[in-house]
């Protein structure tokens, strides 16, 4: 049954803090950093569309990683993926996916969310084998960036995609820092977290299994966005096999050592 207008509202409401602008039947979530719609929509532009375009995400099983309010598993349900199953360990966030797919009409069949942790979680009963995984916006939350990779490898059969905040140095390095648990866009067990180097992700995708790419930013707008103008964040595909060849042009990946 569908939801009336105030009853979304409410249900937004609900809700203290929205990562995204949804536009849920014509009401608008209150997105807690305005330039962010700016951000999402240059990163949906710069590692999403182009696979989307490509049909890559048709008839696809999808693994949504900390996929907060459900707006990545949105994008991969519109690019007409089969099934997308969204894990994150905030029981709000899971709230917020459930409203926002429930919004949608997305077809109860086609969609999971879990509330789990990356780490902890049974990873049999998140529905493997996953062709598509998103590992957006949380390799640098986490202080086990490799065992959540070797986790990730373990139930994908071909893509993964990282877009991460990174230590903009060209070796191959991690570093520790230290993030309040009490934000929830951020680490949700340990307040130690690694902040990988471009270097280091292309490291750590090889040694699971993949050949991995990462992808220069040309947005044409940073409002929001500065740390990916900066070199401070990138997008990375990996591959098991498909080529992805043409998928992103013939951008050539930043330097890495
Ligand atoms: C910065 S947000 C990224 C959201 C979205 N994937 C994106 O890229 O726009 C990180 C998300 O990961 C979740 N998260 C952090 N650590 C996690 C963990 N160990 N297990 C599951 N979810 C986690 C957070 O609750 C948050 O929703």
């Amino acid at each position: 049954m569908s939801l009336s207008k105030e009853e979304i509202e409410r249900e937004i409401r609900r809700h203290p803090r929205w990562h995204y602008q949804f536009d849920l039947a014509g009401v608008r979530t209150p997105i807690h950093q305005p330039e962010w719609v700016n951000r999402h929509r240059q990163r949906k532009r710069y590692f999403f569309d182009p696979l989307a375009e490509a049909g890559v995400f048709e008839g696809k099983r999808v693994l949504d990683l900390g996929c907060n309010a459900g707006f990545w598993a949105l994008q991969a349900v519109r690019a007409g993926c089969a099934h997308v199953v969204g894990i994150d360990a905030r029981a709000s966030h899971i709230e917020q996916a459930k409203l926002v797919f429930r919004v949608n009409d997305v077809p109860e069949g086609k969609y999971r969310f879990i509330r789990d942790n990356v780490f902890t979680g049974d990873l049999g009963s998140w529905g493997e084998p996953f062709d598509i995984v998103l590992c957006l916006g949380l390799l640098y939350h986490v202080c086990k960036p490799m065992e959540l990779l070797e986790r990730v490898s373990r139930v994908n059969r071909d893509l993964l995609l990282i877009d991460s905040t990174v230590h903009n140095d060209p070796r191959s390095m991690i570093v520790l820092r230290h993030e309040p648990l009490d934000d929830p866009r951020m680490s949700a067990d340990y307040q130690l977290v690694f902040l990988p180097s471009p270097a280091a992700v292309h490291d750590m995708a090889v040694a699971n299994g993949y050949a991995c790419r990462t992808l220069p930013p040309a947005f044409d707008d940073w409002e929001g966005c500065e740390d990916f103008r900066d070199g401070d964040r990138y997008a990375f595909v990996c591959s098991k096999h498909s080529s992805l060849a043409g998928v992103y042009g013939d951008t050539t990946a930043p330097p890495r050592r």
